[in-house]
């Protein structure tokens, strides 16, 4: 379990963040009347009914009904998970997310990134030194990088020794038991500790923002394992990373496109040779968080493969994982090599122009998975047709674009000589649909009780808050709905400057949530300030009184059978002479 992120810190995020702007940056919007509006980037659609307004810091949509604020936006359009989204807004601003104590896990505590840099620089220091690091030197030298690029990548070494890097940076029983959590350290079953990385020539492995998150070591010559790599720390999560995305992003202004490539060497041997735009996986696959990751970046990702069999299945392996994420707008494209080279290899025999030609011939998805299922089907006859098309559907059913869908069938279509029409009634493919998500609730309230009003009213303009002075009426009321009017209101008085977008974000996750959103996007056509004001100061009246209806009602019940305590009778006597 992560800690949890304390609400202060999340109010400040979103106070701080402007939603219009973040998702300008992604979608473009334009100005109508009061608000910013766009195409849903949720739904295929030709008119703009999606929504932004500034004031309420809240987004959404009249034809899908997606809504929500800043957090929600970038959890859906980045496809992030809540903390990755919160994350994103706060490295954006220059904020490190803190954790509230008392929870479990160990905080990430900015230690650990220093620490990881210490090491970096030890390791890059040693490999300067002609009596350390001259056999690092040596091999580097001998697989052609040059001291250029093994300075832009931070590659270091890392000597024979057991206790190098425990000297040098494990001062105090504090620092070492960081570095044990860090991976740079093991500690044997008698409490000792030794350097994980030794004779290896070091590659840093940083994250998104530059940081150094883990290590990646190769062995001088032969032996196994050829590359140690860190183990998972609190600060490295290995399927979450891309080895070279931050140089990359350091190199290009403006990246076009990104290649995937499958090993730290070829990633340098590329910059190397000029070609910045190349990314590993850490020793796995390319898996869906990658390609978010990526699609975040540029539009097109490239994947560069081993001509040979392994190399294919590793390809087909990530066109299923792509196909969910390819739109109109995204591209995906395969480069295979000769069998037995690597880019490293291949860039070092042909050049850059070459090789930048041959990624220039990669073949897009579509094509790819169009050829490679007609290698087993023989389009010629009856039957190869239709089980290409059978092993076509199957695999169209995943591309969530509706646009590109249309377009792969129509595609599908003159490969096998079927009109779309025909085709789509051999595929029954539906419209695709828009996900279903428990924010994606649209539509009006069924009824309008004095709570909803008041609740609706509230949520969409919370400084009305200030208009309401005293919650205890609030206290011992059954109605649904008390408790969460009475909550806003008090977090409202404390924190005046609430946005709509930041207010609901203290509902996460609960039913209330679901309920706020839905107001939020409630158009009760009141529009003009100051009915806005008066509607809600009238709805609280009624509320008032029906509240003091069903508690009079209750007292005197309970009082027909002597259960009255002192308070209560006191505040019964109240009600009945309407001093309350
Ligand atoms: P390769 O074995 O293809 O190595 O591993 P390479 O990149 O061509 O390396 P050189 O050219 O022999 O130096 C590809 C990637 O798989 C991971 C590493 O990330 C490596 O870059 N790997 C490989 C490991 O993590 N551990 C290993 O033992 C081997
Ligand atoms: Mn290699």
């Amino acid at each position: 379990m992560k800690g949890r992120i304390p609400q202060a810190f999340l109010d400040e995020v979103l106070a701080r963040t402007d939603l219009v702007e973040l998702v300008d940056s992604r979608v473009p919007l334009k100005k109508s009347g009061h608000n910013f509006s766009a195409c849903c980037p949720f739904h295929n659609e030709k008119t703009p009914s999606f929504n932004v307004n500034q004031d309420k810091q809240f987004f959404h949509c009249f034809g899908c009904g997606i809504s929500g604020n800043a957090i929600s936006f970038l959890m859906e359009y980045d496809r992030l998970e809540f903390l990755d989204a919160v994350d994103d807004l706060a490295s954006t601003l220059g904020m490190e997310i803190p954790r509230e104590a008392g929870t479990a896990e160990v905080p990430v505590s900015s230690d650990l990134y220093d620490l990881m840099s210490e090491a970096s620089q030890y390791f890059q220091q040693l490999l300067k030194k002609k009596a350390d690091g001259g056999k690092g030197v040596d091999y580097l030298q001998k697989r052609g990088l040059s001291g250029e690029v093994a300075r832009d990548y931070g590659i270091g070494y890392a000597t024979n020794k057991w206790d190098g890097l425990l000297k040098a940076l494990g001062g105090s029983s504090d620092r070492q038991q960081k570095l044990v959590d860090t991976g740079m350290l093991i500690k044997n079953d008698n409490g000792k500790c030794y350097d994980r990385f030794r004779e290896r020539v070091m590659f840093p492995i940083r994250d998104r923002r530059g940081k150094v998150i883990a290590f990646g070591g190769r062995i001088l010559d032969q032996g196994e394992p050829k590359y140690l790599n860190s183990p998972e720390t609190p600060i490295f999560h290995k399927g979450r990373e891309l080895y070279g995305l931050f140089e990359a992003r350091q190199a290009n202004r403006k990246l076009k496109n990104i290649l995937i490539v499958e090993g730290y060497m070829d990633v340098v041997a590329l910059a190397q040779f000029d070609i910045t735009n190349a990314v590993a996986t850490l020793g796995t696959a390319t898996n869906e968080f990658h390609l978010q990751q990526l699609f975040k970046v540029v539009n097109e990702i490239i994947f560069c493969f081993d001509g040979d069999k392994a190399g294919l299945a590793a390809a087909w392996k990530a066109l299923e994982i792509a196909l969910p994420l390819i739109r109109g707008d995204r591209l995906v494209r395969f480069m295979f090599l000769p069998d037995g080279e690597d880019p490293d290899t291949i860039v070092r025999a042909i050049g850059k122009d070459a090789f930048v030609e041959q990624q220039n011939q990669a073949v897009p998805l579509s094509q790819f998975m169009f050829k490679h299922l007609e290698l087993g089907n023989d389009l010629a006859t009856a039957d190869g047709r239709s089980s290409y098309v059978a092993r076509i559907k199957k695999l169209l059913e995943k591309v969530t674009d509706p646009v590109l869908k249309e377009l792969l069938v129509t595609e599908l279509g003159e490969r096998v000589h079927l009109s779309t029409d025909q085709l789509n009634q051999a595929m029954k493919i539906e419209k695709s649909k828009v996900q279903q998500s428990t924010n994606r609730i649209s539509g009006k309230p069924k009824t309008i009780t004095p709570m909803r009003m008041v609740i609706g009213l509230l949520v969409q303009n919370p400084t009305l808050a200030k208009q309401v002075n005293d919650t205890q009426w609030l206290e011992h009321v059954s109605q649904p709905g008390a408790p969460l009017l009475k909550a806003m209101l008090e977090m409202l008085h404390s924190n005046p400057h609430l946005t709509t977008g930041a207010l609901i974000e203290h509902w996460r996750g609960s039913d209330e949530h679901r309920q706020l959103t839905t107001l939020v996007s409630w158009e009760h056509l009141i529009n003009d300030t100051e009915k806005v004001v008066t509607t809600f100061c009238d709805s609280i009246d009624k509320l008032f009184t029906e509240i003091k209806h069903i508690r009079l009602d209750d007292l005197i019940n309970r009082q027909k059978q002597k259960l009255l305590s002192e308070n209560e009778k006191l505040e019964l006597k109240q009600l009945l002479s309407g001093s309350f």
